[in-house]
């Protein structure tokens, strides 16, 4: 699905990722996992091309026949519009204060397919419905609802819109542990409906809950890669045992 090879971040001179290299497979759920400033989402928004001023790359992260840091703004924004969906942490940044919900939710998912308003409504209905959500939230404000009810309001896009691959940065972070709970079972939902998933947590609880594979990150480097069961029974970065230790 999306491969990356040799990939450096250097922002300010300081290089945030080393040569990292890993794969993400079609139609499955790959979690990475490391300690805060590992570079983690450094990684995500190179995928995006939103990384920030000042920041250099090189090596090359494919997608299709494409190398994502050569292609042009333009033809990442087309990517991203047509076939990635991201979720970030703090859902309440993700939408406009002053916008209600119906205009906004319909911009994030039948907007970007080229569906009409009235299907949208119809639709969105449906899978507000699915997610516990009642369709009077489509009149409020992002202010109205709760942090866990604007993650699903999120989810709902992407169950609406079918990417090819979702990336989520710490979509459970700020959620307690009963939304997070719901949350995953969410993200499973949309990758059995054919989403590949990029999920990047602290949780090892989530990888081991969710994940089919994983990637490790230490400070800017991959340290390790492989399925959640290999490296569960057989870690072999030291940094990688340290954090499965840390779990009992
Ligand atoms: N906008 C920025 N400008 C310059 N350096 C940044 C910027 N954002 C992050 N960094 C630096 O890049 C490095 C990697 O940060 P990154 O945000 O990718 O870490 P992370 O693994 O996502 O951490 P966390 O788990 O806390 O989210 C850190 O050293 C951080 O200080
Ligand atoms: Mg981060």
């Amino acid at each position: 699905m999306l491969e990356v090879k040799e990939l450096t971040i250097v922002v300010n001179g300081a290089t945030v990722v080393n040569r990292s290299s890993f794969f993400i497979p079609n139609g499955k759920i790959t979690a990475m996992i490391g300690e805060s400033g590992s570079g983690k989402s450094m990684t995500v928004a190179a995928l995006l091309k939103i990384l920030p001023a000042g920041a250099n790359t090189s090596g090359e992260i494919r997608y299709k026949s494409a190398n994502l840091l050569e292609a042009t703004k333009e033809e990442v924004t087309a990517i991203r519009k047509n076939e990635f969906f991201t979720i970030f942490q703090d859902a309440m940044n993700s939408f406009n204060p002053s916008i209600k919900m119906d205009r906004q939710l319909y911009a994030f998912s039948a907007g970007r397919i080229g569906e009409d308003h009235t299907t949208y409504r119809k639709k969105m209905k449906d899978i507000l419905g699915k997610l516990g959500l009642s369709a009077d939230i489509l009149d409020r404000y992002p202010f109205e609802l709760s942090g866990g009810m604007l993650q699903r309001c999120m989810i709902a896009c992407a169950l609406y819109v079918k990417p090819a691959l979702l990336i989520a940065d710490e979509p459970t972070s700020a959620l307690d542990k009963v939304v997070q709970k719901e949350f995953l079972k969410w993200l499973r939902l949309l990758n059995e409906n054919g989403t590949t998933v990029l999920l990047i947590t602290h949780d090892l609880d989530v990888v081991t809950g969710l994940a089919d594979e994983m990637i490790v990150m230490q400070k800017g480097e991959i340290v390790e890669t492989g399925t959640v069961s290999e490296i569960f029974s057989r870690p072999t970065h030291d940094y990688t045992k340290r954090l499965l230790d840390s779990r009992f």
